[in-house]
């Protein structure tokens, strides 16, 4: 007899963390590693912030966020240069990534509404043959049962000059200072807000990327993927 398989038997590895620790490329080169899909969490967080500007709904505006986030028409691409990303037929990739955008996907994502609007948009990216998800609450909140759960952190420092280095070589200038400060201030609030704080799951490896180069993380996880056998 032919079993089915259920989404819960799909393969998920986690990798959160903080801002510019860089679990999104990790999670890039795992999931390209495994031919798994991938699920950038932080990214439908910015397309309720994008989508909130555009509409003048104030960041600290709850309900208004919820049925915004819970009402998104949302549809992901792949153009010549990487993902594509959509709201109502109109390409907002180019804005996901500002510093404006930044700070008000992480004051709209403190609200219950907000979270609770992502979270089967989130689930139903757990196909066949896995999935590599990153943010903030994958391994606590949207999936408990991950095989392997990474928590990559790096210093408030390092993550500010990495950002900055990447703004540069983008020709944007940005105070590294004020950079910091916004990382710190956003810390704070992703970490203690009521809902889905930003925490290392009980289960999770710790890795701190301070001193590490991306390549050096990638092989790290690789190790754990391969001890863990969670990938098999
Ligand atoms: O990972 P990122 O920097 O793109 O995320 C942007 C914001 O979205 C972040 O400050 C907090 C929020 N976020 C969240 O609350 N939960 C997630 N799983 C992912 C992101």
């Amino acid at each position: 007899m032919v079993q089915s398989q259920s989404a819960n038997d799909i393969p998920v590895i986690t990798i959160d963390g903080p801002g510019g620790s860089g679990k999104g490329t990790v999670a890039l080169r795992v999931a390209e590693h495994l031919g798994w899909h991938l699920l950038d969490s932080g990214a439908l967080y910015r397309l309720v912030a994008v989508a909130a500007m555009d509409r003048a709904i104030a960041a600290d505006d709850g309900p208004a966020l919820g049925r915004l986030a819970a009402g998104l028409d949302v549809d992901f691409g792949v153009g010549p240069d990487g993902m594509v990303v959509q709201i109502d037929g109109q390409d907002v990739t180019a804005r996901l990534r500002s510093e404006a955008v930044s700070a008000f996907s992480s004051q709209a994502a403190a609200f219950p509404e907000v979270r609770a609007a992502l979270v089967k948009l989130q689930r139903a990216c757990r196909k066949a043959p896995g999935l590599v998800a990153d943010g903030r609450d994958m391994g606590t909140v949207i999936f408990p049962d991950a095989r392997l759960k990474i928590f990559l952190t790096a210093s408030a420092e390092a993550r500010a000059e990495r950002r900055h280095k990447q703004l540069k070589e983008k020709g944007e200038s940005v105070n590294l200072s004020r950079l910091f400060q916004d990382i710190k201030k956003r810390d704070e609030r992703d970490q203690s807000r009521a809902v889905s704080p930003l925490v290392a799951a009980s289960d999770a490896h710790l890795i701190d990327s301070t001193e590490m180069s991306i390549d050096d993380v990638v092989q790290q996880v690789f190790e754990l993927l391969k001890e863990s056998n969670a990938a098999y």
